[in-house]
């Protein structure tokens, strides 16, 4: 990796202590991670594996019973606004307006310099016109663009993204990823994005994490290194989203075809993949 990594993880591991007549819960094991600064870096793996609560924990909202996380050198010790979460959903103020929304982080800025930072992510991400809407007139897409807009005002350093288009329909989630591509291209942010969804962690990401099946740890890491906007019929982008699949796979030990009913998915227009033999 040519500079210090932003985000260093070591030998971490989480188990949740055992409920009365139950065994210990072992969430995460020995997880070793290293993101550097402007990295694009998707974690995917199967439902229940693990990846919200290794970005809990990442965060700063959980704490892990093994092993540290360092961010920007220093050990995390709680949530920081230099490091910004957005959710699947709900993140947005149903009480306030787009620009209210957007502005909520950088308050206590002079009132020029929030218009302008205001005006700045609502044509970032598309939002131009609708300023003054309160999020039950947006469609679910335009409400992810405002959490978007949000986490980007207050300038941070790391976005932590979890299944955040996940609550959207298929060709809207298409747009999505292409924006936030667009977007970090301009913005060159560190984005942690944690997805189930395959084809959407090749789509976006420098690099892809593949956790096994819970104890989560990491199977393999896939360098996904394909000119953007990427070409998702090219045979590089299908060579490399199988070797994902087939990794995920065989950590499940399901057979092709039954990785649909292991929480993963792989949905694409007009093709249909991992078809069972
Ligand atoms: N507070 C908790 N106590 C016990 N088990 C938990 C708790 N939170 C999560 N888990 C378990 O940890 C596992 C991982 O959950 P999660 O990180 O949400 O997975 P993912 O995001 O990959 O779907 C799940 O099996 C879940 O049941
Ligand atoms: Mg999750």
């Amino acid at each position: 990796m040519v500079s210090a990594p932003v985000i260093s993880v070591r030998d971490l591991g989480l188990t949740f202590p055992a409920k009365k007549g139950a065994e210990p819960i072992v969430v995460l094991r020995s997880i070793s991670l290293e993101i550097a600064a402007g990295e694009f870096v998707c974690i995917v793996g199967p439902s229940g594996c693990g990846k919200t609560t290794l970005l809990n924990i990442i965060t700063g909202f959980l704490k892990q019973s093994a092993g540290e996380v360092l961010v920007q050198g220093a050990p995390v010790k709680g949530p920081d606004p230099r490091r910004i979460f957005v959710f699947q959903d709900n993140g947005v103020f149903p009480w306030l307006t787009v620009e209210q929304n957007i502005e909520f982080g950088i308050a206590r800025r002079p009132s020029a310099e929030r218009r302008e930072i205001v005006h700045r992510y609502v044509q970032l991400v598309g939002l131009t016109g609708f300023e003054k809407a309160y999020p039950r007139e947006l469609s679910g897409g335009m409400r992810q663009r405002v959490e978007i807009a949000r986490a980007l005002a207050p300038n941070p350093e790391i976005i932590y993204m979890d299944e955040p288009f996940g609550a959207l329909d298929f060709i809207t989630r298409l747009k999505m990823r292409a924006d936030l591509t667009r977007i970090w291209q301009e913005e060159k942010k560190t984005i942690l994005f944690v997805t189930h969804d395959i084809e959407e962690s090749v789509q976006l990401a420098d690099r892809v994490v593949i956790l096994s099946s819970r104890p989560g740890s990491v199977r393999k890491q896939v360098r996904i290194d394909l000119p953007r906007p990427r070409d998702l019929d090219s045979p590089e982008y299908l060579d490399l989203r199988d070797e994902i699949l087939h990794t995920i796979g065989m950590s499940l030990g399901v057979g092709a075809g039954e990785e649909e009913s292991a929480g993963l998915s792989l949905e694409r227009p007009n093709r249909t993949v991992a078809q069972s033999s």
